[in-house]
């Protein structure tokens, strides 16, 4: 099948900066920027009244000052938490971002988000629902659309029915038996595979299907070389250093 156009860069800085910054924060947007980065990938789940917002754990112990589940409370008692401290005494403060936040970061610095939908177990497909309709109306009348990926079909699926034109992405940690016919019936633009096991078979079979491909998460040299041998379409990335010097890979 021949490839869609593909409208985003090849370097995504992972969860907003990597690690150099709170993941999932606006600071972590702003640094990867400053880094050159013109695209990011975040984790988006929904508080407890249905606001899509940035975290990655299914718990708010480890990237915020608050404890428990992270659909307990609503959006108004999330966007009190500190959201920084737990990283560095210098980002201490920082708030939880909304997704309506980062797009409208993203929007300023004509950067290309990826939206990891990370939904909470159970909450898949009211996760992906929210989610791509929240993205279609942020993004409306924007040239380059969100990436929509997850490693749950019934978060994708969800997404399809609510807003089909946005494109869609299937992650893979380890490739599971029928991920192929799953990832076409979603109508995927994109797999984005766990990057250790890429190799040259699964991206033929993606390739076959007119996929793009991407990875998550190279941060090493030699991860990269071997990455752009196979011919990935991009990379997911926590060092924050190959937006502008490429070449060393
Ligand atoms: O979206 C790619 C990557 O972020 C998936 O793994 O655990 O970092 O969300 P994780
Ligand atoms: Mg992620």
């Amino acid at each position: 099948q021949a490839q869609a156009a593909w409208p985003y860069p090849f370097w995504i800085a992972h969860r907003g900066a990597g690690k150099e910054r709170p993941e999932n924060t606006l600071i972590a947007f702003e640094h990867g920027s400053a880094c050159g980065y013109a695209m990011f990938e975040c984790d988006v789940k929904l508080s407890a009244d249905g606001v899509p917002f940035l975290l990655h754990d299914d718990t708010l112990d480890r990237t915020t000052r608050g404890r428990g589940q992270a659909d307990a409370l609503p959006w108004a008692e999330l966007a009190q938490l500190d959201a920084g401290g737990w990283h560095s005494d210098d980002c201490a403060g920082e708030p939880l971002p909304t997704l309506a936040d980062i797009a409208a970061y993203c929007q300023q610095q004509g950067a290309a988000l990826n939206i990891e939908i990370k939904p909470m177990p159970g909450q898949e497909a009211a996760t992906g629902h929210a989610v791509a309709l929240a993205a279609r109306q942020l993004w409306q009348g924007q040239t380059v659309p969100p990436l929509l990926s997850s490693f749950q079909p019934a978060a994708l699926q969800a997404a399809q029915q609510a807003a089909p034109e946005l494109p869609r992405a299937l992650l893979l940690e380890t490739p599971w038996s029928g991920w192929a016919a799953v990832a076409a019936e979603l109508q995927c633009v994109a797999i984005v595979f766990q990057q250790r096991r890429l190799d040259a078979s699964l991206m033929q079979q993606a390739r076959a299907q007119g996929w793009r491909v991407l990875c998550y998460t190279a941060n090493s040299a030699a991860d990269v070389q071997r990455l752009r041998a196979l011919g990935v379409d991009g990379i997911i990335t926590d060092a924050m250093g190959w937006a502008r010097s490429p070449a060393q890979a």
